[in-house]
Order: structure tokens, then C-alpha cells, then sequence
């Protein structure tokens, strides 16, 4: 699953054997900065690229991801063998397992999601009218954050009492994730994934009735397919964490791309019916999961070249939806752009399971927003992105009321 997988190793030492290392330097400041012109480098010089840094097949061409998205033999990274507690939950996840996956994607079609629509409004404007009405302020701390952290503790009935503690929860959580994937022990990580289950165990035996999230895992569907008891826990742990993080990182770089092009905002304030394209392109502009990674259980062919069995890839989102061969002026953030089949959410079987709700959230806190009277400015010209470069998220992104 790509918003965990953080392929955000250190670099290696300079023995590389790569002929052209400088092609992908993700670990510098000024990659994180603008990765999309090191991606459109990458584009040209080297499509199917091997980095030595990261030990994966980068694919940067959007033909080439949607070949992959659909090839059978592109499937989802496997996880390494070993029982830690961690590694024991997550190959109990709707990832690794078709069945739980059908069961949950009930409670999340865009029906099922349509119905939530005024609760989150509800809860944007809450926040928005809690944010100071003077002098700077960190929107990410304030809104970015509480908002899909608020909506998926909603949807799994976690009570308001329990929530401020899963943040720092969910580093943990999210950093054995990245860790486990790449072989390494990170204990934090395991006791972070005994204490949701542990929590979600107790959680279940309570009083209170069923959300129809929890009611979808719990309910067997007509073939009388069931969760055990383990994949329960598992994946609510999987979908608070899953549900929260990378939405808070997309609506902090969606709001500062509509700071940094006030037109576009304006476009959004004078026609409000755009906002599903508006989102639909900003998710392509600044995508959240810049990297998708997947493993090949046998050889493709791809654009001319044989990949082979077991070659480990990383599709560059960042980089495909940014890919003139496909997008028009890709450098442009358009909101009326109309053809617009970004990955921002993936592709193929694995596309994200949330993506509906995601896309609500966006639509509504972006036009929430656009629409506000004082407007939000940014308060510094400089941000500074979190570390890494599979996730582009921001640490805090400073705002003023004007
Ligand atoms: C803007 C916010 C979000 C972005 C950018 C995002 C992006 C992604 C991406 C790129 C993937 C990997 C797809 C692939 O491997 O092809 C993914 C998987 C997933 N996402 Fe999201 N996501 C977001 C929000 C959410 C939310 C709100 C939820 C749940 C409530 C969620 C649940 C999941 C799950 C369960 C998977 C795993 C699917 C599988 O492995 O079959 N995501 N997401």
C-alpha cells in the first residue's frame, strides 16, 4: 500500500554503479523543495530508470504507469517474512487480502460517501471558524490535520475523548510500516500496533452500536464471507492511520498550490461548480503519494524493454502526472482542466480504498476556504516540506486572515 510504504531510505555511500546518479537525488533540500523538474529530467534522459539509491525501477511516463496499473504480473510489494506484531497485523490487511477489502469497500462507494457530506461540512466550518482571526497561524496543526483525523475517528467510532493521543500513535505506526517493508526492526512500531489492537479489541466489546464502517467488516456479505476477529482490529488500525495522514498532507499542499495561484482561486470563487475539477487537477499538481511501488511476479514488456521477474519499481506519480505526453501545458495548474486521469490515488486493484472520501474532504475545505471572507494569505513566502519524498506533505504552513 503506497501512503505507507515511505521508500525514504538514507542515502547509500557514492559507490554507486548508476552511470548517471544525478538523475534522482531525492534527499536533497531543494528535491523536496520542487521535485518536478528533476522529474522531468528523469522523463527525458531515463524513463525506466534504476536507482541505486532507493534499489527500485523508477517509471516516470504515464503510458508506462498505466500499463503497470493494469498488468497482471504488477502486483502489490510483498511483505517480508518474520513474526513481529506489526508485521502479523499487516498481512492481516485489506492489501493482502481480496476478501477483507470487498467487505470494507461497502461502507465506502461514492454513495455510501455522498451521505457524509454534511457532517463534513459541519466540521470544516467548525474549524475554520475556530481559526484565529488575527495574526499568523499554522494551518496544518489547526485544520489540516484535525479535519480527516476527525472524520475517520467518526466513521470508526473512536470517542472524542481517545483521539488526541493517535497521532503520535500514527508516527509510530507509520514509521515501523515503512520500516517492516524494508526488513528493518522498529520496535515502537510494534508496540504502536498491540496498542490499537489492543484498543480496538476493547473498543468492539463496548456498548455503543455499530458505525456502518465497522458494520460492513463485521457484517458477512451474500456469499457468507466473514473478517476474523484479527482482520477486524487489523484493518481499523489500518484505515485510521490510512484515512488521516495522507489527507492532511493533500490538503496542506492543495491549499498552499491555491496560495501560491490566487488566479485560480479567484476562477474557483467566481464559479464554485468547478470544484470537483479544481480538485481533481490539484490532486494531479501536487499529488500527496508521489510514489507507488510495486513488484513484478513475472516479466513485462514495457515500452520496448523487459522488465524482469522480481524487479521491485517505484511508479512516480509526481512525475506521470506531470508527463506531456499526456497532459497538456503539464507545468499548469488549470483548474477547468477536464481530461485529467491523474494517479493520485494509484491504480489497478489497489486504488485507494478512500479515494471518495479523500476527494469530499478536499472539495469541501478547498472551497470552504476560497470562499472565506477575510481571505487566507500565507504568512512566509518559504515552507518547509516533511522529510522524504514518497509523501509530500508540509510540517506547518504558516497563514494570516488578511
Ligand atoms: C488525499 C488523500 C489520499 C491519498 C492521496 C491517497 C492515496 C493512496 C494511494 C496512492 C494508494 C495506493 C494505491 C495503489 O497501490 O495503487 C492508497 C491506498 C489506500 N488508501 Fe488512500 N489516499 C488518501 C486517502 C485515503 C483515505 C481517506 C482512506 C480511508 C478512509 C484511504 C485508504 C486507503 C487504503 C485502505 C489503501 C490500500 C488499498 C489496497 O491496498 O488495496 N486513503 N491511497
Amino acid at each position: 500500500m503506497a501512503f505507507v510504504k515511505r521508500i525514504d531510505m538514507p542515502p547509500m555511500s557514492p559507490t554507486s554503479t548508476d552511470a548517471s546518479p544525478a538523475l534522482f537525488e531525492p534527499f536533497r533540500p531543494e528535491f523536496r523543495a520542487d521535485p518536478y523538474e528533476a522529474y522531468r529530467r528523469l522523463r527525458i534522459a531515463d524513463p525506466i530508470h534504476y536507482s541505486p539509491l532507493i534499489r527500485k525501477t523508477l517509471i516516470t511516463r504515464h503510458a508506462d504507469a498505466v500499463e503497470l496499473f493494469r498488468h497482471p504480473n504488477a502486483t502489490d510489494v510483498p511483505l517480508r517474512t518474520g513474526a513481529t506484531p506489526l508485521l502479523e497485523m499487516m498481512s492481516e490487511w485489506l492489501t493482502h487480502r481480496t476478501h477483507v477489502r470487498g467487505l470494507i469497500a461497502r461502507a465506502f462507494t461514492p454513495r455510501a460517501i455522498r451521505e457524509l457530506r454534511p457532517r463534513i461540512e459541519q466540521l470544516t466550518f467548525e474549524l475554520i471558524d475556530a481559526l484565529p482571526r488575527s495574526g499568523a497561524f499554522d494551518l496544518v496543526t489547526a485544520l489540516c490535520y484535525p479535519l480527516p483525523l476527525t472524520v475517520i475517528a467518526e466513521l470508526l467510532g473512536i470517542p472524542h475523548a481517545d483521539r488526541p493521543s493517535f497521532r503520535e500513535l500514527a508516527r509510530a505506526f507509520a514509521r515501523g510500516i515503512s520500516m517492516a517493508y524494508s526488513g528493518t526492526p522498529f520496535p515502537p512500531g510494534d508496540e504502536a500496533a498491540l496498542l490499537l489492537r489492543d484498543y480496538f479489541d476493547r473498543l468492539l466489546r463496548g456498548e455503543g452500536d455499530d458505525t456502518p464502517v465497522v458494520a460492513a467488516l463485521r457484517t458477512p456479505d451474500e456469499a457468507g464471507v466473514v473478517c476474523t476477529a484479527e482482520e477486524l482490529t487489523a484493518n481499523l488500525a489500518l484505515l485510521l492511520f490510512a484515512g488521516h495522514e495522507t489527507t492532511a498532507h493533500q490538503i496542506g499542499t492543495s491549499l498552499l498550490a491555491l496560495l501560491r495561484h490566487p488566479e485560480e482561486a479567484e476562477r474557483l470563487v467566481a464559479d464554485p461548480s468547478l470544484i470537483e475539477c479544481a480538485v481533481e487537477e490539484i490532486l494531479r499538481f501536487e499529488p500527496a503519494v508521489q510514489l507507488v511501488p510495486r513488484v513484478l511476479r513475472g516479466d513485462v514488456e514495457l515500452s520496448g524493454r523487459t522488465l524482469p521477474a522480481g524487479t521491485d519499481l517505484a511508479i512516480i506519480v509526481g512525475a506521470t502526472c506531470r508527463d506531456p505526453a499526456r497532459f497538456e501545458r503539464p507545468d499548469v495548474l488549470d483548474i477547468g482542466r477536464r481530461d485529467n486521469p491523474h494517479h493520485a490515488f494509484g491504480g489497478g486493484t489497489h486504488t485507494c480504498l478512500g479515494n471518495h472520501l479523500a476527494r469530499l474532504e478536499l472539495q469541501t475545505v478547498v472551497l470552504a476556504l476560497v470562499e472565506h471572507r477575510p481571505r487566507l494569505r500565507l504568512a512566509t513566502e518559504g515552507v518547509e516540506f516533511i522529510q522524504g519524498f514518497a509523501i509530500r506533505g508540509l510540517e506547518t504552513l504558516s497563514v494570516r486572515f488578511d
